[in-house]
């Protein structure tokens, strides 16, 4: 499997802290719709949809403690494992996201007839 990086903030057009911190954001790779957050120590992507029913977690609420917290039914993701609360069971697909001198990458697994 191939990770292709895809630059979504430019530090020189998007500032040097183009999102807030505990803010939550839904952008799209590949026709595919990703959640992105900013903690203290960087972004973090996770799916945008909530496998409970469906919710865009971008429009959700990021804690202190690593969370993303659903707008609809309030269930809960690790931003950083995307594991659920266990009484949940469920979890959310993450991304890998890099912090360059020019900007924050998301990684996208592209299929070979992508390339
Ligand atoms: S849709 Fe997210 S908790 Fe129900």
């Amino acid at each position: 499997m191939a990770i292709r990086f895809y630059k979504i903030y430019d530090f020189k057009q998007d500032g040097s802290e183009p999102q807030a911190l505990y803010s939550a954001r839904t952008i799209e790779i590949e026709n595919k719709r990703i959640c992105l957050t900013r903690l203290p120590d960087g972004y973090y992507a996770i799916d945008d949809a909530c496998p409970h029913a469906g919710a865009r977690l971008g429009l959700g609420k990021c804690t202190e403690d690593e969370m993303i917290i659903c707008p609809i039914h309030r269930y809960q993701y690790n931003l950083k494992t995307g594991r659920g609360l266990p009484k949940q069971g469920d979890y959310v697909n993450t991304y890998p996201t890099e912090t360059r001198a020019d900007g924050v990458y998301v990684g996208f697994e592209k299929k070979w007839w992508q390339f």
